[in-house]
C-alpha cells in the first residue's frame, strides 16, 4: 500500500477533475468537498475517452465528454444511458492538506478499461 500525494487541497477546485498518472495508470481525481476526494481510472469504459475532460455533477457523478456515459465517482458504476462497464475506483484520502491516492488499493473489482 503506497499513498502518493497528487495535489494540495488548496490547488484544487471542487468538482474540477484533475488527471494524473501514477505508476503508469491514468487517474482522474476529483475534490468533492473540503474533506472528501475520489479517484477513478481516467479511461471511459465505452471508447477510452479521458474522463478528466468531462463534467462533474451535483450528484457526484462524472459525465464522459464523448458520448455522455455517466459514472458514480464513489462506486465507478455506470448510471443512466448509455450503460457501460464499471470503471476502477482507487483508494483516495485527504491528509496533511493534500489529496493522496493509492492505485494498488482498488475499491471495486472493475477491470481496467481497454486502452
Ligand atoms: S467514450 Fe465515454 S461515453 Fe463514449
Amino acid at each position: 500500500m503506497t499513498w502518493e500525494a497528487v495535489a494540495d487541497v488548496d490547488q484544487l477546485e471542487e468538482g474540477e477533475p484533475l488527471r494524473v498518472e501514477l505508476g503508469g495508470v491514468p487517474v482522474c481525481v476529483v475534490l468533492l468537498s473540503d474533506d472528501e476526494a475520489v479517484a477513478v481510472h481516467d479511461t471511459c469504459s465505452h471508447q477510452q475517452q479521458s474522463l478528466a475532460e468531462g463534467m462533474v455533477t451535483e450528484e457526484d457523478t462524472i459525465i464522459c465528454p464523448a458520448h455522455s456515459s455517466t459514472f458514480d465517482l464513489r462506486t465507478g458504476e455506470s448510471v443512466g444511458v448509455p450503460e457501460v462497464p464499471t470503471i476502477p475506483v482507487f483508494a483516495c484520502r485527504i491528509a496533511d492538506g493534500a489529496v493522496h491516492v493509492d492505485v494498488a488499493d482498488r475499491r471495486n473489482d472493475a477491470a481496467d478499461p481497454a486502452g
